[in-house]
């Protein structure tokens, strides 16, 4: 099926289908979608924001949606009669399957976006992926997946999309290293004293950009630099020593890449999401935005330093579990998932959020990946053990 290209393609328009559109990225990339004369959508989801979800479907002109949440699909069902709204994870894979899609972006948060990437690229349709998570958790199978159907897989993360269109006129061999900058979060500089007190409000507050609250609190981390490294390993086949982080906290440079006669490229850009959403949909073509223009002497000085990965340990653990490599990436993802989804309940302190991610590692540790289903039963385990953690409320107290 992805041998051949769709007639929507060769005429210009191509036909795309927007996962988790209620999201942060989600809605941006709907400014996108509204913008563009090139982009038809064809369908939209959620998990349970049915009545946004429903009113972006006839504000944009969609005739068919899906919740993961069955409830919330029988309402929306209920009051968009005139709609199809197909409902639970087998709906999603409904919504992928039957939309004759050229292009579905996957703007899911967690790993419950593994389903929907595996699906598109089984199908053979090309994939704009924000949802980091898909690679982490299930990088060796999905990029197997998409060299098999030859579905391409276009990143969406602000780090990666900056190295895509670095590295794009590099020859095989040249480029020695990546360099991935972080902004290092609401605690850069916090000892680990400090971290004891912080609250969810304080995490809750980037200094740069505004994304959903999970990437939020794993900037806030550092996870989310992790999640990435482990990204940026399966997008473009490069060795983990060969992967570094530096802290950069102005947001300005996306990423560099250190080529082998001594020079470095960089991409720079003002943080805003619907530059990379917009690559990704449009690639390879560019489309104007209406972003500023960078202004480097209005910005004065971009500053970099090393990543302190004592008080932060997150980095550390993904990247202890990237080189362990086989099951260990996916429980790293599934307990952080848990973590924070206790510490923004209020069930589990900032400080013991990689205290949960440890111990999981330490208690499931690592088996050879077989199967999706090798994923998907470690990432059960991980879960019930992270959880078992939190719930025992006897982390570092
Ligand atoms: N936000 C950013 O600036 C940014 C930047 C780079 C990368 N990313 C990555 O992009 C992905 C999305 O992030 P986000 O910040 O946009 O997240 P978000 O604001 O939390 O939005 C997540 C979207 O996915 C839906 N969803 C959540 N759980 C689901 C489930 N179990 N099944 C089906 N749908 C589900 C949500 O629906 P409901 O509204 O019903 O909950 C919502 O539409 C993440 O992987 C993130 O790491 C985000």
């Amino acid at each position: 099926m992805g041998r051949w290209p769709r007639l929507s393609r060769i005429v210009g328009m191509r036909r795309l289908l927007l996962l988790g559109s209620t999201g942060s990225i989600g809605t941006q990339a709907l400014d996108i979608v509204q913008r563009s004369d090139d982009l038809e959508l064809v369908g939209l989801s959620a998990q349970r924001s049915w009545q946004s979800l429903v009113a972006q479907a006839q504000a944009h002109g969609v005739g068919r949606i899906a919740l993961a949440d069955p409830e919330a699909g029988a309402m929306a069902a209920a009051a968009w009669p005139e709609g199809e709204v197909l409902v639970g994870a087998e709906g999603l894979v409904r919504l992928v399957v039957e939309s004759d899609a050229d292009l579905v972006l996957n703007a899911l948060v967690g790993a419950a976006g593994l389903g929907p990437t595996v699906t598109a690229l089984g199908e053979g349709i090309d994939l704009a992926l924000a949802n980091k998570e898909s690679l982490v958790v299930g990088g060796e199978l999905v990029t197997q997946l998409a060299e098999a159907t030859g579905a391409q897989i276009i990143p969406v993360d602000s780090e990666h999309s900056a190295i895509h269109q670095l590295v794009c006129g590099e020859q095989a061999g040249s480029v020695e290293r990546l360099v991935l900058t972080a902004s290092g979060g609401p605690f850069r500089g916090y000892t680990k004293e400090d971290l004891e007190q912080v609250t969810i409000e304080q995490a809750l507050t980037h200094p740069t950009w505004e994304m959903g609250a999970k990437i939020t609190i794993d900037s806030a981390t550092l996870m989310n630099k992790g999640l990435e490294l482990i990204e940026a390993h399966h997008f473009f086949g490069t060795p983990y020593e060969r992967i570094d982080v530096v802290v950069h906290p102005q947001s300005i440079v996306h990423a560099l890449v250190n080529l082998c006669d001594g020079s470095t490229l960089a991409h720079l850009g003002y943080p805003d999401m619907r530059v990379p959403i917009a690559y990704a949909l449009h690639y390879p073509e560019r489309v104007a935005l209406p972003v500023k223009t960078l202004d480097l002497a209005q910005v004065g000085a971009l500053t970099f330093e090393p990543v302190d990965l004592e008080t932060l340990p997150c980095l550390r653990l993904a990247r202890e579990a990237a080189v362990a490599g086989g099951s260990a990436p996916c429980v790293l993802n599934a307990a952080n998932e848990v973590a924070v989804h206790a510490f923004l309940e209020g069930r589990l302190r900032f400080y013991e959020i990689p205290i949960v991610i440890e111990s999981t590692l330490d208690r499931i540790g690592s088996e050879t990946i077989h199967s999706f289903d090798t994923l998907y039963e470690a990432d059960r385990s991980a879960r019930e053990a992270a959880s078992e953690m939190v719930q025992s409320g006897l982390l570092g107290r």
